[in-house]
């Protein structure tokens, strides 16, 4: 049977375990087996902006033997009303698997729903899996583990701060919050995570709290995608939910500064800090591309 990858619920923890460490064999070119989709095609249908998921896809899946099939939502019949129905039905027939990034969470599920190949979110309002992967694995390169690691994220409870929850709950991760009130993450994802995590998982509105002997410090923009009719009154808002050296001095000396990319510097994250020896967020963006071939590799194959 196909296995989506919508939310990382769709995986155990032991399959995310299995999955960092393949990611980390493929990268330190170790892996054997270094072309398994040979022959296969991977549509990749994207109705927002890309630039880490679209390009470490498109050449992950190169690498992997297989050929990509980029499809632009104005490109294909499915922006002149087509249904997303006819359109996942149709697509399953020629492509191995699909990654799609869009608006609606439920758009996803509902193509997942009607296709019979493999559906992998690439982003959408509510959830970003593929970065928490990356995340993983950018933990571990760095601190050697992910089991009682302490993430502070501070700003915005997006899509990205979503994942990062569920993440965090699969893991047996500490995870605080700080953001203002109105910004909190998705309630149902917070509420599924924490009956089931043997980890804390706290929100609180003080940056320098969350900061507190943190190990992995984290932040994304404020504005995300489809955001940006607000953006005055979010900016505003979330203005005091900066990562700068002065927070970043409270967490522990050793502690990785994280972000998803892409970053408004000057916003939620200070050009010294990002561009400075605690940061991480190179490494983070290279390893898309070594946990979604691993990704590809387990659902595809
Ligand atoms: N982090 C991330 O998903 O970046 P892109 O929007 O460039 O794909
Ligand atoms: N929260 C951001 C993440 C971009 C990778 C957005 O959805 O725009």
């Amino acid at each position: 049977m196909k296995k989506d990858f919508l939310t990382l619920w769709d995986m155990s923890s032991g399959e995310i375990a299995m999955l960092v460490k393949r990611a980390v064999e493929r990268k330190s070119g170790i892996a054997a087996n270094k072309c398994p989709l040979i022959g296969k095609s991977i549509g990749l249908f994207f109705e927002k902006a890309s630039t880490r998921t679209r390009v470490s896809f498109e050449v992950g899946i190169y690498q992997l033997g297989a050929h990509p099939v980029y499809l632009n939502p104005n490109e294909i019949q499915i922006g002149r009303g087509e249904t997303i129905s006819d359109t996942a039905k149709t697509l399953s027939r020629y492509l191995d698997a699909i990654v799609i990034r869009t608006f609606k969470h439920n758009l996803i599920e509902e193509f997942a729903l009607h296709s019979s190949i493999p559906v992998i979110n690439g982003l959408t309002d509510l959830h970003h899996p593929c970065q928490a992967l990356g995340d993983l694995m950018t933990i571990t390169e760095k601190k050697g583990r992910l089991k009682g690691i302490r993430i502070a994220y501070i700003g915005d409870g997006n899509n990205v701060a979503n994942s990062l929850i569920e993440a965090a709950s699969l893991m047996e991760m500490d995870l605080t919050i700080a953001c203002p009130e109105g910004y909190e993450p998705d309630p149902d994802v917070l509420d599924r995570a924490r009956g089931s995590a043997k980890s804390e998982i706290i929100i609180l509105r003080e940056p320098k709290e969350a900061a507190g002997r943190a190990d992995v410090i984290y932040t994304d923009v404020w504005v995300s995608m489809g955001q940006e009719r607000e953006s005055e009154e979010r900016k505003k808002r979330l203005k005091d939910y900066q990562i700068n050296s002065k927070l970043l001095s409270c967490a522990k000396k050793d502690a990785v500064v994280l972000h998803c990319l892409p970053a408004h510097r000057g916003e939620e994250i200070t050009n010294d800090v990002i561009d400075g020896p605690q940061s991480a967020v190179f490494d983070q963006a290279e390893n898309r591309l070594h946990v979604q071939k691993a990704l590809l590799e387990m659902l595809v194959t």
